[in-house]
């Protein structure tokens, strides 16, 4: 199959920070007018279903470019939060393909522009909850995850859906170190990658996301710890049982598959009760850690009779 090129962003198409910003104070007032902005609901957290916003997100605090691109977890890049910023920029997002595979009628090779380019890209503003107990608030890019898997066509065997970040140890100097059991895998179960709120993200800012950020394409997933969010996808595959997923099966006792926001559930080793929102200041307050990252009342259904204690 042919790989073109993936396009240039004009930067007239790029917003900056302090115009951001400024409009999304003009958005959040039209949202509050009652519009039916796009950006209203999403900024709300609010899924395609149109349902009411919830309290928990209308008053986001959006984190600066400069926290979200400078503090980062990318192992691929080193293990320090400075690292991905530092040593990515030898990494080449572009050109790019994306295999599909497993349990689904259209499967193969794409290129980037082939899998994006049917879907309009939306604007959500999501609280990143990290494991390490930290948090910043990024204005996303991106594409329902749900309403890109649909176009494969997943048979009635796809229970999961499996991720994996690019394998180049010659451009990731993370992976030649072998710190982790690379390639990075991760994995969702059907419902939740379904689920209108996880999002393919493809850029930040109104940009294409940064190198260290998981260029060109990268997965959030709001209401679970920021591990599951794996970076620069190559690979996903629909799957009949579930997936190896790098950090619950390096460290099961620490990391589960689930991976939901719990404030109740702590790790073996902090307790997960409050975060520090990065950008705060040193000296700073921890903020109380919401249920679900603040998005039960969209997702909590999916966990309905789980034992949450048992499956973190
Ligand atoms: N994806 C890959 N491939 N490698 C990683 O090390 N780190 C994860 C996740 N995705 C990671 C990854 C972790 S622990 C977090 S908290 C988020 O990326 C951080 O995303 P950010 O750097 O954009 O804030």
């Amino acid at each position: 199959m042919l790989i073109r090129h993936k396009p240039e962003i004009r930067s007239s198409e790029i917003t900056p920070e302090h115009n951001y910003l400024n409009r999304r104070g003009f958005i959040s007032s039209a949202a509050l007018a009652g519009t039916s902005l796009l950006f209203a609901t999403s900024c709300s957290g609010a899924d395609n279903k149109n349902s009411a916003p919830t309290g928990n997100h209308t008053n986001l605090d959006v984190n600066s470019l400069e926290d979200i691109t400078r503090y980062n977890n990318f192992y691929e890049f080193g293990l320090n939060k400075e690292d991905p910023e530092k040593f990515s920029g030898a990494f080449n997002a572009s050109p790019w393909s994306v295999t599909i595979d497993g349990e689904a009628e259209i499967t193969g090779t794409f290129n980037f522009e082939d899998i994006i380019g049917p879907h309009s890209i939306e604007e959500r503003i999501y609280r990143l909850r990290c494991v390490e107990a930290w948090s910043m608030v990024v204005p996303w890019n991106g594409i329902p995850l749900g309403k890109l898997l649909q176009r494969f066509k997943p048979t009635s065997k796809a229970k999961f859906v499996s991720f994996e970040t690019v394998y180049r140890p010659e451009e990731m100097p993370g992976q030649r170190a072998k710190v982790l059991d690379f390639p990075y895998r991760e994995g969702l179960t059907i419902d939740e990658a379904m689920h209108p709120l996880t999002l393919l993200a493809t850029g930040l800012y109104g940009a294409d996301l940064p190198n260290q950020n998981g260029a060109p394409l990268r997965l959030i997933v709001p209401w679970k710890y920021g591990f599951k969010g794996i970076k620069s996808i190559v690979r996903i595959s629909f799957t009949e049982t579930r997936p190896y997923t790098t950090w619950s099966d390096a460290i099961p006792t620490e990391y589960g598959f689930y991976a939901n926001v719990n404030p109740a559930v702590d790790h073996p080793r902090w307790s997960q009760a409050r975060e520090r929102r990065i950008g705060s200041g040193l000296f700073a307050e921890k903020q109380p850690t919401l249920m679900f990252n603040g998005y039960a009342d969209e997702v909590a259904s999916l966990y309905a009779g789980l034992d949450l204690t048992r499956y973190f």
